[in-house]
């Protein structure tokens, strides 16, 4: 029988993770189904409950079961653990293991797709909500010269990077605190984009040949990307390369062979105007 995947999220149409897996499929020539499944609210349990009893073996997790999945797993890797959320999981039998994807995904489009080493870089980030929190390890395993973490509330800034301070240097503060300081990456991990509002950052964080980095998708130029062009940053870039990445991770734990992500950016990809 052919192996069934799915994402699971409620609303679900949006979801290119169909379109990215049947790409992944076909260029790997894997032999599997990946389906979009709404999750009724309140029924996340049930419903995976029954794609297992139908041969599911794995899934992908979205808005808003992330936390959900993390409960209902019965295994969590480290960085699904430190994020506290999950965005992917694997059913082996009784086993439900569960990971997150999604920091690691962002740091392999960065690091391989936009070639851009962290090693040695500035780095600051925008934001210390879930994508912050499961970005927190990927990025110091990187060897950043030194990581800022940047929100509104400064308190939650400063406790994640007290839970990062054992891999790296990493100090948490509010925007206001930026003054003076540059950095040769900035990353926007807030969800101010999706209101199409700005974090209240000022234009000199970004040093010269610097790049930004937008971790929403398809939302064209935001206001952070228009901040840093108006910044004079010429290297700007949104989600979808992290989207791509973060999904052939999950592709190559569940399958063992990693899918190349071009075609799949190449198609998605929404130009930054
Ligand atoms: P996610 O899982 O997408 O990271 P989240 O955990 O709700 O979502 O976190 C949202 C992040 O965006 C937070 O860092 C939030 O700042 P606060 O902690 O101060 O709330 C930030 N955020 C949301 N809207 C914002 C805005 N208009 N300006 C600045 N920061 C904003």
């Amino acid at each position: 029988m052919t192996d069934q995947y799915a994402v699971i999220g409620n609303p679900i149409v949006q979801s290119k993770s169909p379109f990215i897996h049947a790409t992944y499929a076909q260029v790997t020539g894997q032999d599997l189904q990946y389906t979009a499944l709404l999750g009724p609210e309140g029924q996340f349990a049930a419903t995976v409950d029954a794609f297992r009893k139908a041969g599911g073996k794995g899934m992908n997790v979205t808005a808003p079961f992330k936390l959900d999945a993390y409960a209902y797993a019965n295994e969590w890797s480290e960085g699904a653990k430190l994020a506290g959320a999950v965005n992917a999981l694997k059913f082996e039998g009784d086993r439900v293991i569960a990971q997150n994807f999604d920091g690691v995904g962002l740091v392999r489009d960065v690091v391989h797709n936009l070639q851009c080493p962290l090693l040695g870089k500035r780095v600051l980030v925008l934001g210390a909500g879930g994508a912050t929190r499961g970005a927190l390890l990927p990025f110091l395993a990187e060897k950043p010269a030194l990581l800022v973490i940047a929100n509104r509330t400064a308190s939650k800034a400063i406790e994640l990077a007290a839970i990062g301070a054992a891999h790296g240097v990493v100090r948490g503060c509010g925007y206001e605190d930026l003054a003076g300081q540059q950095f040769d990456v900035v990353f926007n991990a807030t969800s101010a984009s999706l209101r199409a509002e700005l974090p209240s950052v000022s234009v000199a964080v970004f040093a010269p040949g610097a790049l930004a980095y937008e971790l929403a998708y398809g939302k064209g130029l935001t206001p952070f990307l228009q901040l840093a062009r108006a910044a004079g940053v010429t290297h700007l870039a949104d989600g979808v390369g992290m989207l791509a990445e973060q999904a052939a991770e999950a592709f190559e734990w569940w399958r063992g062979v990693r899918p190349d992500t071009r075609a799949v950016i190449e198609k998605l990809t929404v130009p930054l105007v």
